[in-house]
């Protein structure tokens, strides 16, 4: 198997970027994610995949919601942010404006195209990333948007490599 064809298959779907968020207990975590799909159609399903070696994974495989933000063009310093930076050194909901869902799940309030997912499912088969899948539970969009691509955030090196763990 060439490694380089298969990444290069995936770098060329460009794929849009979101930013996930979840909470336990009090415990806040949220970060960049490019691995995400609907994966069900009847009824509603999206997946999202978590690196192990973030500490998104980490609250999130003891969380009941997730909350997946779909970040438009003009997200470029948001998707830094979440994607640069580790929730294990900072605090990155400190300087932000964010409603609380009622198990204390971070909305972002700058980001207005969201779905709040019950997680229904998980699966590790062994590899470097989890798969989360979830039922929406409430979706809010302001209409029609350009998402950001994986191709505008290329100068973000993740918080966590994904062999960190
Ligand atoms: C372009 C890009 C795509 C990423 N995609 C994912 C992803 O699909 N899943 C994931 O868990 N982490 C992904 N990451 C990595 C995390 O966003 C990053 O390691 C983050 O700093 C982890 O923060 P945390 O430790 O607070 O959870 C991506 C990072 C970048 C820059």
């Amino acid at each position: 198997m060439s490694d380089d064809a298969f990444d290069t298959i995936m770098r060329s779907l460009d794929p849009p970027m979101v930013v996930v968020t979840t909470a336990f207990e009090g415990e806040q975590a949220g970060c960049l994610v490019g691995f995400h799909a609907q994966s069900s159609i009847e009824p509603r399903r999206c997946a999202v995949w978590l690196s192990k070696a973030n500490r998104t994974y980490r609250i999130a495989v003891r969380a009941t919601s997730l909350a997946v933000h779909f970040l438009t063009s003009a997200d470029h310093d948001l998707a830094a942010h979440f994607g640069g930076l580790t929730g294990d050194e900072v605090d990155k909901f400190a300087d932000l404006a964010v409603g609380l869902t009622e198990e204390g799940v971070p909305l972002l309030t700058a980001c207005p195209h969201r779905v709040l997912l019950r997680r229904t499912s998980l699966m590790d088969e062994g590899g470097d990333h989890v798969c989360f899948v979830g039922e929406p539970v409430d979706a809010v969009s302001s209409g029609p948007f350009v998402p950001l691509r994986l191709s505008a955030v290329s100068d973000v090196h993740p918080g966590h490599a994904a062999d960190d763990c």
